[in-house]
């Protein structure tokens, strides 16, 4: 009885015509979310998560801290859950992150360790979670924000806090080669956010990849965040796009939101959210004209999960489908985009 109850009310769900994923699939990209294990068990979290997006990547779930709680203890459970989902729904998964320097444990920035010491557990932590996931995941960030704004390196506990030992970009170059040698197969990363038009940071993230390639440095592509606003200049999005395209790069957008103004109520005005649904429009038309461009992946992508109310105060309301999991004004023009020409 309940098995048809529940039948039923799958049948009768309304079902849109075309989800993300097919259209996405049919011009040859993948439609991305970041997701969290804790919501999984919401019904309609999982639903709209299965059904739009064959492209999944934990949120928080492999970064350093959460998933190597002790120099010792793996805790490899709520990825795994995530990987798990991923597999049952037909959907590829992006590892998240590798070498990063927020939400490391504390057992690493507090433990006073010098730079061999470091180095040695940095190549730990890479050997044990790629491997543990080889195979399963089909690429990943393997270094996250390791540029300033100006270009400069930021200074971390990898590069020189105190560093591994490593001077410049080799701290970079040594992640990738330990994750290349954890999982030859697997799709290599380097991943930063304000690099997705032509600015310093992405001028020194070319010049750095231009030297790896030609050093046969395992790095296979470059992630653009995005985590912008309605402000955001993308005049020389296209472009940027076509220089990391040239030198043989794989693109992917790996976190975007387009943030708005919102009232107490986490409401945007309407008008905002037509200029959004513009910009998330001409993202994806404009990754689409590259084959470089392989993935347009969003951060989350209700809503009522997104990071951006808790740190961007008075704005929200940059996802795909809002807290009540409708689509919004930005789906449609994913929609659109994806569509065939
Ligand atoms: C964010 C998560 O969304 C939050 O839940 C967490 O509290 C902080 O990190 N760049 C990244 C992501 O590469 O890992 C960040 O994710 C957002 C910025």
């Amino acid at each position: 009885m309940l098995f048809r109850l529940v039948l039923f009310a799958v049948l009768m769900a309304p079902v849109p015509a075309q989800t993300l994923r097919d259209l996405a699939g049919a011009r040859g990209v993948h439609a991305g979310t970041c997701a969290a294990a804790g919501f999984l068990r919401e019904p309609e979290y999982s639903t709209v998560l299965a059904r739009e997006y064959n492209q999944l990547e934990p949120e928080n779930e492999m970064k350093f801290g959460p998933i190597q709680p002790g120099p010792d203890t793996f805790a490899f459970g709520p990825a795994d859950a995530l990987v798990e989902f991923a597999r049952l729904h037909a959907m590829r998964v992006r590892g998240h992150t590798l070498v990063w320097h927020n939400q490391n444990p504390v057992w690493l920035t507090k433990g006073s360790y010098g730079p061999a010491e470091l180095s040695a557990m940095m190549k730990k932590h890479i050997a044990t979670v790629v491997g543990h996931y080889a195979g399963k995941v089909f690429g990943w960030d393997v270094v996250n924000e390791a540029f300033n704004e100006d270009g400069t390196l930021r200074s971390t506990l990898w590069l020189d806090k105190p560093g591994i030992g490593l001077k410049g970009t080799g701290y970079i170059e040594q992640a990738l080669r330990w994750a290349h040698a954890a999982d030859a197969k697997a799709t290599l990363f380097y991943n930063d956010y304000n690099n997705e038009t032509i600015n310093a940071k992405s001028d020194a993230i070319l010049a750095m990849a231009k030297d790896f390639k030609q050093r046969g440095v395992p790095l296979d592509g470059v992630g653009l965040q995005m985590h912008i606003t309605l402000n955001t200049d993308l005049s020389t999005f296209d472009e940027n796009l076509k220089r990391f395209a040239d030198l043989g790069l794989i693109i992917e957008i790996t976190e975007l939101d387009i943030r708005v103004p919102v009232d107490a109520n986490g409401a945007a005005t309407q008008a905002d959210l037509e200029l959004q649904a513009a910009m998330y429009g001409k993202i994806a038309a404009t990754c689409l004209k590259y084959p470089a461009c392989q993935a347009i992946q969003t951060w989350g992508f209700t809503d009522k999960h997104s990071w951006v109310p808790r740190f961007f105060k008075g704005t929200g309301a940059a996802l795909p489908f809002d807290a009540s999991y409708e689509p919004k004004p930005a789906y449609t023009a994913l929609v659109k985009a994806f569509a065939k020409p």
